[in-house]
């Protein structure tokens, strides 16, 4: 979606479509008299409207400039909320999309207590992300998506500018993840990877299975040994700023079948969004460097295929674990927590970061605790964990912290071996996954979202126009915001 800025009175603004958006208490719209031509005729729509959240109502203006306009309403004054003026933009955009206009227009509302920047960034996210349509695979194309111009009387542009390089970060995590499993295998991923990398400046090195076998990245290569195709280790670095990086790493299991541990059957299909963990990763990536975020980050991402055959993995197998840890084998439909292990340990090794994010579709017990709205927060850092906390209060990308202490790392002892890839029973799937990640890191600050409910839309799904059918995405705005906030200078 193109997206420019305009701080031109609203009806003047040249555009094919006019949207203003107004609360059950307005009484007007802002830049219209009460004395101008068409004040009867938007007077009568806000009456007909009500301010009722997410409901739009078209006014006509024929051979009048602008030729059309749109009122949406906010609802209550009172009850506006940092995700108001996203969700209801979102559906302007797909009002304006179904009219067939090319150019649109959004006004940016006066909110008491909204900062007019973070609003307009609120419409920008709003329009680009409710557009979004994954067709590279259909033939009948997605319509055409219309230019928004963001009018506002305050100096919005560089928050509109920051909100479509966020926005195009999303659109880029969603992309890859809803790829189909035969089109983006390990290699493909980081295929896509490299190319996003090298557009953006962004230094990328990618190990093979040989070298991976050759490294000691044992949970890796467990996983992906019953797959024809071989895994990879996608390492990006952006170098933005000073000082120790930030890592980012996520879970890109490009299909998960449970391998010998088989899944069900039953919607077995969207397991090929067990590689959003790294799709997100590939997203922030791509816009920390699309706005210049002054600060380093390492992104890596391990990417395996989890599939039954003569060369699986087995319950019962003992790996070694990057770093040296063994890991006993009970259930093989556990493979993230021993992919992310091996990376989790290694990003640490390697880059000595200033404090770890990783992203996983980890685990179905996610689902059963918190549903599809809310991911599973898991930190040893207190200060992370509430940083993060408050992004998740901007972003509307919502995050529930999970305990994790001493007491929960006794579910994965082994008898056998120094840890188990699964917890106790059915006691605390989540906690206990994450309590796996943990036993990979010395003492770095750490913080691990399970996005399991999260990243695509399922029919727990609470639908908005921003989130369209598939893969959301989810956790590019959310660390995004938070890297802005730990960012120098900003
Ligand atoms: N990728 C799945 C988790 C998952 C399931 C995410 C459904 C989203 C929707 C993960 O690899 C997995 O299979 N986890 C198992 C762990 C169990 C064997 C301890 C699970 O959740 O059942
Ligand atoms: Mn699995
Ligand atoms: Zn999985």
């Amino acid at each position: 979606m193109n997206v420019d800025v305009s701080s031109a009175d609203p009806l003047a603004v040249e555009t094919d479509l006019l949207c203003w958006m107004v609360t059950e208490e307005s009484t007007g719209v802002s830049g219209l008299g009460e004395d101008h031509a068409l004040a009867p005729a938007v007077r009568q729509s806000l009456g007909d409207l009500r301010g009722r959240f997410a409901k739009t109502t078209a006014v006509a203006n024929p051979g009048g400039s602008p030729p059309r306009m749109l009122i949406a309403g906010l609802g209550p004054g009172s009850k506006i909320t940092a995700d108001t003026i996203r969700h209801v933009a979102g559906a302007i955009s797909k009002r304006a999309q179904e009219l067939g206009v090319a150019r649109f227009a959004v006004v940016c509302p006066d909110v008491s207590g909204v900062d007019p920047g973070d609003a307009a960034g609120q419409i920008t996210e709003g329009c680009s992300l409710a557009l979004y349509d994954f067709d590279a695979y259909r033939s009948k194309k997605a319509e055409a998506e219309p230019d928004l111009t963001v009018v506002c009387g305050a100096d919005v542009a560089g928050a509109v500018a920051r909100a479509g390089a966020v926005s195009d970060g999303v659109r880029f995590a969603r992309d890859v993840a809803n790829m189909p499993p035969n089109e983006c295998p390990p290699a493909g991923l980081a295929d896509v990877a490299r190319g996003m990398a090298d557009e953006k400046r962004i230094k990328c090195t990618v190990l093979s299975a040989a070298q991976l076998s050759e490294g000691g990245f044992g949970g890796i290569m467990a996983v992906g040994k019953g797959s024809d195709n071989p895994p990879r280790l996608i390492v990006m670095e952006y170098g933005g700023g000073e000082g120790p990086p930030v890592a980012l790493v996520g879970k890109a299991v490009t299909f998960d079948t449970g391998g010998i541990s088989l899944k069900p059957g039953e919607k077995m299909d969207e397991m090929k969004f067990d590689k959003c963990g790294g799709c997100t990763v590939l997203g922030i990536m791509r816009a920390a460097a699309e706005v210049g975020l002054p600060l380093n980050i390492v992104g890596v991402i391990p990417s395996v295929e989890n599939m039954p055959g003569g060369g699986s993995y087995r319950p019962g197998d003992i790996v070694r674990l990057y770093g040296g840890k063994t890991a006993e084998i009970l259930n093989t439909d556990a493979e993230g927590r021993l992919i992310l292990a091996d990376a989790l340990s290694y990003v640490e090794e390697r880059f000595s970061p200033r404090c770890i994010i990783d992203f996983a579709t980890l685990t179905g017990a996610c689902i059963v605790a918190l549903g599809c709205n809310v991911a599973g927060m898991v930190s040893d850092s207190d200060d992370m964990a509430a940083s993060v906390l408050l992004s998740a209060d901007r972003t509307a990308e919502r995050v529930w912290r999970l305990p994790l202490d001493e007491d929960y790392m006794d579910m994965i002892k082994s008898k056998v071996a120094d840890i188990k890839n699964l917890g106790t029973g059915r006691a605390a799937g989540t906690i206990a996954a994450a309590a796996f990640l943990k036993s990979a890191i010395k003492d770095t600050p750490w913080l691990h979202l399970d996005i399991a409910g999260t990243a695509w839309m399922q029919p727990a799904s609470k639908k908005r126009p921003y989130n369209p059918p598939g893969a959301t995405g989810f956790g590019v705005r959310l660390i995004l915001d938070y890297l802005g906030r730990i960012a120098p200078g900003r």
